[in-house]
């Protein structure tokens, strides 16, 4: 096999290649963030960390469904201070690290963003998008002027870029996309989970605690991919595609849509850290089957078909 470059620019994060793991997936570890990077990723992503230790939800908290899981975890996490020296020793081992934090006001979004770019994280991933906890924690990215105001405010203060997570449960998320890029996001992660539920039939009741959880894994690609889609059209801004990403199949598609790189989430469960090496020797494959000499070449291809 040729000698391809796979390495992308992502508003000024270079990366060895264009996977990632999503936020939150494997929990606060560090080590297992060590284990996605030697598994082949481009970059790891931390747990969302948000301004103070959170405990989240009772269990259950997942539950397996078709096509996929259901988590309603809460956000738990030790808080933003508690992780900076992980991140610190991430980056000390050459690690590229994505910081991705929540707050649950402009002003906790402000400040552990400051906190985050003073650790050295080698870009931010602002969650505005999480469906699993109260409103003005989670969701505050399903309103365009809450978005545009966190992202200005977390641009403020910010060193390396910022991604700006996005969440599908909105009526149209290129509207919200335009208010982020308007507050100054350098780049776009599309998407976090799906809201929906478990119900048992046996016990008669909703399977999660939290009644409602998020759905990731192969069921929401095909809305992920949608979202990044409708995106592109709307901002000039770098997109991160997320949601059912499971091989290098499902990449490909994503940059045909216009993502420039893809982090992949559920599909570790199954397939463990090598996913990442997977992806990126199928992408390698099918760039040179194809006569591309690197990523940009099929980034958005779809687009020019459609
Ligand atoms: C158990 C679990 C925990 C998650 N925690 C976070 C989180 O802390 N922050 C966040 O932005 N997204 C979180 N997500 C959403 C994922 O980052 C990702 O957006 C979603 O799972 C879709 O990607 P996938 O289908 O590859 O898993 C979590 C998802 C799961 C399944």
């Amino acid at each position: 096999m040729s000698q391809l470059s796979l390495s992308v620019d992502i508003a000024g994060l270079r990366l060895r290649n264009p996977t990632m793991n999503a936020a939150g997936v494997l929990g606060i570890s560090a080590s297992l963030l060590k284990r996605v990077y030697e598994g082949g990723a481009g970059a790891v992503v931390t747990k969302s960390l948000g301004p103070a230790p959170r405990s989240g939800h009772f269990n259950p908290t997942m539950v397996i469904v078709e096509g996929g899981v259901l988590n309603a975890m809460g956000l738990p996490n030790p808080g933003a201070e508690y992780f900076v020296s992980a991140i610190k020793a991430l980056r000390a081992e050459g690690v590229p690290v994505v910081a991705s934090f929540f707050g649950a006001s402009i002003e906790d979004f402000r400040d552990v963003a400051e906190l985050l770019s003073e650790a050295g994280a080698d870009a931010l991933e602002v969650n505005v998008s999480c469906p699993n906890v109260q409103e003005e924690l989670g969701m505050l990215g399903a309103d365009c002027l809450n978005t545009e105001k966190v992202t200005a405010a977390v641009k403020e203060v910010s060193k390396p870029p910022v991604f700006v997570k996005l969440s599908p449960n909105v009526t149209d998320i290129a509207e919200i996309a335009k208010a982020a890029e308007m507050g100054g996001a350098d780049a776009i992660t599309a998407v976090n989970t799906l809201k929906g539920m478990a119900i048992d039939a046996d016990f008669k009741r909703p399977i999660l605690t939290n009644v409602t959880g998020g759905l990731s894994g192969p069921a929401l690609k095909s809305v992920a991919l949608r979202c990044v889609w409708d995106i592109v059209q709307a901002v000039d801004l770098p997109v991160v595609g997320c949601g059912g990403v499971a091989n290098w199949r499902d990449a490909v598609e994503f940059m045909l849509a216009g993502a420039s790189a893809v982090e992949v989430g559920t599909a570790i469960r199954e397939r463990g850290f090598g996913v990442y090496k997977e992806i990126t020797t199928g992408i390698e494959g099918y760039l040179e089957a194809n006569g591309f000499g690197s990523i940009k070449d099929i980034v958005g291809l779809a687009q020019e078909a459609a």
